[in-house]
């Protein structure tokens, strides 16, 4: 489905005109510098290489669309580089017309002819204020509640969230790169190297193909710190690097992975039985993937694999069933199997759980179940990730409360010796992601060639370049 069918799809399903906003390059600091501009993902859907400051009507109507443009202007040509004409624009974009964005208010009286507007917010605050004064609903970016109308979030929900055969190419695309910077990372992990240096060799690895982080790059022997953005420590022999990072590129689509290795030789003995024992909860996850499956049963399921696990390993007593029903599992795995990706690392999470737990479904507000970010039924063409984890969190294992709850089911002075490897600093955490699409006869694994297997990481961490 190519853009302009997108845009069709969308026009089919609104009741009133629909104005949606690109956003503009935000500022670092001072207001004219700028991080590089990343449209609305929304916008992004909508519109190929959109423009930084537009803006489009939907209109229902008439099944038209407008598309808004800055005015051309010779300061801007000089400073950036001429931009194409608006009937360039009109013909690449295939929309009905174009009009200048800095009249959007006016064309749109005009157009709307006193109908309801409706609009949806977007990061950039200076739009949403202008999306908020055109509509007059009260439309707010970080609030779920508040990002827009119900009734056109569940219109582009229920577009975005299957991912067409072309939107998957884009996908495939990216996890080829995120390969080449997970084993450039890999590689050069040798004791005395620094978490900055193979940071920045995963961000290269992105630049040098023409993506960019989809999101901040989690690299870090503390695995624990679940979303540990501190690149400062040194790598140091019996670490186990945790890396989580994935590329988005120029069309704005993400993957999300997450590997780990270890520095300085094969992983130790506590280390190999739970590299092992998340890899098989991953798989068994992953085998779980079929049109119908309830993602929130997919998530149970591999808990139940990971609880097995950690009694063998003596970290929890009892059988599977009665520790994933009780949470005593979250106490090593505190968050959810995965979640939505698309043009979001985190696709359609700013929808909120309208989108992600649909039927009346509720989020647990049990500890640990209460992070599962989706309990939805898979169907095919849906992309997202299984990224089970076990981890050695102080701030869990040490707290009163969940010492008194779970005194039964968790072997909490066997976690202490977990706690005290590594001088100290403790044991860390694993974590393996994989980006799934689920397709009619089961998962695709967009990410599966990016090495996983314990031998395979044992050969490759440290060799060189
Ligand atoms: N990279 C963030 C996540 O895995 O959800
Ligand atoms: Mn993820
Ligand atoms: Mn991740």
């Amino acid at each position: 489905m190519g853009f302009h069918s997108r845009r069709q799809a969308v026009l089919a399903a609104l009741r009133r005109p629909l104005v949606l906003f690109s956003g503009s390059a935000l500022s670092r600091n001072y207001p004219a510098n700028t991080f590089p501009f990343r449209a609305d993902s929304n916008f992004l859907y909508f519109f190929e290489r959109p423009e930084a400051g537009s803006a489009a009507l939907f209109d229902p109507q008439d099944q038209t669309v407008t598309l808004f443009l800055p005015e051309r202007t010779m300061a801007d040509a000089l400073w950036h580089g001429e931009v194409e004409s608006f009937e360039a624009a009109k013909a690449r974009h295939g929309v009905d017309r174009v009009l200048t964005v800095e009249a959007l208010e006016s064309h749109l009286a005009s157009l709307a002819k006193g109908r309801q507007l409706d609009s949806v917010a977007v990061a950039d605050f200076k739009a949403t204020q202008r999306a908020r004064a055109i509509t007059g609903q009260d439309l707010q970016f970080d609030d779920p509640k508040k990002v827009g109308p119900g009734d056109v979030l569940d219109a582009i929900a229920a577009l975005r969230l299957r991912k067409a055969p072309e939107e998957l190419a884009e996908m495939r695309k990216t996890a080829v790169v995120t390969h080449e910077a997970h084993v450039a990372a890999m590689r050069a992990s040798k004791p005395g190297v620094k978490e900055e240096l193979l940071a920045g060799l995963v961000e290269g690895a992105f630049a040098r193909s023409g993506c960019v982080q989809a999101y901040g790059t989690i690299l870090s022997v503390r695995g624990e710190v679940l979303h540990n953005h501190d690149h400062g420590n040194t790598l140091q022999a019996g670490d186990v690097v945790l890396l989580d990072a994935g590329a988005e590129n120029h069309a704005g689509y993400c993957s999300d992975v997450t590997r780990c290795w270890p520095v300085g030789g094969p992983f130790t003995p506590e280390g190999r039985d739970l590299y092992d024992l998340v890899l098989a909860a991953e798989l068994h996850g992953i085998a779980q993937v079929k049109p119908g499956a309830r993602y929130r049963d997919v998530h149970l399921s591999t808990c139940r694999v990971l609880a097995k696990g950690l009694v063998d390993l003596g970290l929890l007593s009892g059988t599977a069933d009665a520790l994933v029903e009780s949470g005593a599992h979250a106490m090593f795995f505190p968050h959810g199997l995965g979640h939505q990706i698309g043009l979001d690392v985190h696709d359609l999470e700013a929808f909120g759980d309208r989108i992600h737990y649909p039927m009346g479904r509720q989020r647990s507000s049990q500890f640990g179940l209460a992070y599962l970010r989706m309990d939805l039924d898979l169907a095919e063409g849906m992309v997202f990730s299984i990224e089970p984890g076990l981890y050695f969190v102080p701030a869990i294992l040490r707290n009163p409360e969940f010492r008194a709850k779970f005194k039964g089911q968790v072997n909490f002075d066997e976690a202490e010796r977990y706690l005290a490897m590594n001088g100290g600093r403790g044991f860390g955490g694993i974590r393996i992601e994989d980006d799934v699409v689920c397709t009619a006869s089961g998962a695709e694994v967009l990410t599966a060639s990016i090495p996983k297997t314990r031998a395979e990481l044992e050969a490759l961490a440290g060799v060189g370049a």
